[in-house]
């Protein structure tokens, strides 16, 4: 599920498209609501400079596109000083396996199987229960189309579990010009 982690920063509007240059994108903080299903998160730390993504995390029951749902909505913080205001768009709500498959490529090039022991049938998908581990994953963004509006973004996935809400989900990042490093 490291996928719904990530879910949503891959949703980035065409509306947010600005002139091509390239970028770089920081985990800044997880949080959840309260008894939020169906991932429990609370054991990922956000470690170094870097803020990459370790620890284990949880999935509480077997997901698939059956059971559970999530739509997202997304905020931009363009002068970071907590000033989140909700954009004008947001993700149409995806069963957790189409968005695997329909997005999963965005996050190929981060997640290795060396990073994680979760797999996923493409073609037979379930998002398996049970604890696995995430090792030291940066956010690689070479595949993604060239955004967008720099600042901070978070994306707030709200989760429904057969047609009830009952988890949400924020990913607070940041969205820099990417530095070269010689
Ligand atoms: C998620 O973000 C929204 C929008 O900024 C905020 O209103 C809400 O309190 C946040 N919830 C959690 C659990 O962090
Ligand atoms: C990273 O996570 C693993 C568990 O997956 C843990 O054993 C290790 O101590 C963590 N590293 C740091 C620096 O927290
Ligand atoms: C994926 O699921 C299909 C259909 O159930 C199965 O035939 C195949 O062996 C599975 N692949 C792996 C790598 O488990």
């Amino acid at each position: 599920m490291l996928f719904v982690l990530f879910v949503c920063l891959v949703v980035i509007p065409e509306a947010l498209f600005l002139t091509p240059k390239s970028y770089e994108v920081t985990l800044l903080s997880l949080t959840w609501a309260e008894n939020s299903w169906p991932y429990d998160f609370k054991n990922i730390r956000l470690i170094g400079r870097e803020h990459l993504v370790n620890g284990t995390f949880t999935i509480l029951e077997d997901l698939n596109d059956e059971n559970c749902v999530f739509s997202t909505e997304i905020y931009h913080d363009p002068a970071r000083d907590g000033n989140f205001k909700l954009m004008p768009f947001s993700m149409p709500a995806m069963g957790v396996c189409t968005f695997f498959n329909d997005y999963g490529y965005y996050f190929t090039d981060s997640i290795k199987k060396e990073n994680t022991d979760l797999f996923i049938n493409k073609t037979d998908c379930v998002f398996p229960k049970g604890t696995h581990f995430l090792k030291n994953i940066a956010i690689s963004t070479d595949n993604w189309p060239p955004i967008l509006a720099r600042g901070n973004i978070r994306h707030v996935a709200s989760i429904f579990k057969n047609g009830v809400l009952s988890g949400t989900y924020n990913i607070t990042s940041s969205i820099d010009d990417r530095v070269l490093k010689f």
